[in-house]
This record gives C-alpha cells, structure tokens and sequence, in this order.
C-alpha cells in the first residue's frame, strides 16, 4: 500500500495512507495528540496511582512509527523505579526507509528510536535499563497476549478504516487482557465504543480530546 509523508499541525509529521485516506496520527498534531492521550491520560495517570513502582505491562495496538513507544520508552527512562516490558503488535511492518523519515523528528531524538525499530520481533529485546520491548508480528484478530497488562494503549485505525477493531468483541479482548487496575486509552470516543467497553466490565471516563477531537476515552478496571 501506499504511504506518504505528511506534516501535521504541530509541524510533528505522521504517515498517510491515500488509498484508505487515512493518518498514523491527528493531521491536527501528530505528536500534540500522541502525547495527550497516550502520555498523560494514560500512562501519566496509571503512575500517579498510588505512587507506582515495579513491573509496568504496557500493551500498544499499532506499532507505526514507533512514536508511542519512544514516548513511553522516553518518560519511563525518568523513573527508576519501574520496569517496563512493553507489547507491541503490528501486522505492516515500516521500512528503514520508511522509519527513517521519523528519524529527526523531536520525539525520536530524545528516544532509542532506532534500537525501538531495530529491535528484533518475536522476541523480548533489552533497550534501557528498565525498558524492554516485545514486538509482535499480527493482528489483534489472532493476537494471545502473553501476558495481562497495566496499560493499554489502543490506536487502531479509526472505525471508517477498521470497524471490525472497534466491535464489541475488540473491547472485549481488551478488558480481558487487563489486570485489576488496568487503564484503556485511545482517542476514539465513539459512543457504541464507549458503551463496549461498559458491557466488557470497565468505568469508563469522556475526557477532553486532542486539538481536533472533542471527547477522547479512557476506560479501567476496577
Ligand atoms: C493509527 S496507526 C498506529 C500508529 C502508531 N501507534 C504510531 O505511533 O505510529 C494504526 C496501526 O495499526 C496497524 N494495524 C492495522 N491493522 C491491524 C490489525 N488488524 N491489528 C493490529 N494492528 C493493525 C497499522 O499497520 C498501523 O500501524
């Protein structure tokens, strides 16, 4: 499939797809949103619990450019105290030539950015002291997680593009996958997803979105 190279709001760049016209990221700030609703709704607000510290199982849907990663890779590197092993599935693995385009941006310099897309798959690689990574080469249709987790962050292409990770069985694959305390984030805040994760056991929290989005979700397990 095609990809091209685009520049966002916040001059952050993503990856467009002509062909499903559909973005990696927000064309409202790839990064902006990025670091809204997966740093700070999500794991910002899982560490705050209770002062965390030791084992943080994070799960990502979409590994794409790494951006997510490399954030949560940047952040955990500031706290010692936790050990990340963070999952990551992607059916459409980007090209160096591709991953390279990222390679200058803001978030990948402060980040082992290209030890995160070096990292070999199907295995679990040491990047930092106390970040590991997993990545895994499959869909989330026949994905069996190894383990349940703290955190998920789910950034699936929108329902337009995959409607079918957004049914009530997707959510609740995830609920299932979380351990008590567990938080869900994603940007999505379509009501009949929102009403999903509700029926799959979790609280679930409209929260205000990224620049371009007014709601965003973040759902946990109580
Ligand atoms: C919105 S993008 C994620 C962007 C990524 N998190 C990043 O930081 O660049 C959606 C991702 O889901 C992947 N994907 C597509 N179909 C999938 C499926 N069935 N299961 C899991 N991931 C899928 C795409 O290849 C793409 O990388």
């Amino acid at each position: 499939m095609k990809v091209e190279i685009l520049t966002t709001a916040d001059s952050s760049k993503t990856l467009h797809l002509p062909e499903l016209n559909e973005q990696y990221h927000s064309k409202h700030g790839a990064l902006t949103e990025a670091e809204h609703v997966y740093v700070k709704a999500g794991l910002q607000h899982r560490l705050a619990a209770n002062a965390y510290s030791g084992d943080l199982n994070v799960f990502e849907l979409g590994f794409g450019t790494g951006m997510n990663a490399a954030l949560t890779a940047a952040l955990v590197a500031g706290h010692p105290q936790i050990k990340c092993l963070y999952t990551v599935i992607e059916p459409i693995i980007l090209s160096p030539e591709q991953y390279d385009l990222f390679r200058e941006e803001t978030w990948a310099l402060k980040a082992p950015f290209i030890a995160l897309h070096e990292a070999r798959w199907g295995e679990v690689v040491a990047i930092s002291d106390n970040f590991s990574l997993l990545k895994l080469q499959t869909t989330f249709e026949v994905f069996e997680a190894p383990d349940l987790v703290d955190l998920v962050y789910y950034d699936a292409f929108g329902p337009r593009v995959h409607p079918q990770l957004w049914e009530p069985w997707a959510l609740q694959k995830c609920a299932d996958l979380m351990k008590p305390k567990a938080v869900w984030v994603s940007y999505c805040a379509k009501g009949s997803v929102r009403r999903s994760l509700q029926e799959a056991g979790l609280v679930v929290e409209r929260l205000a979105g990224p620049p371009g989005k007014r709601e965003m979700l973040r759902a946990c397990k109580t």
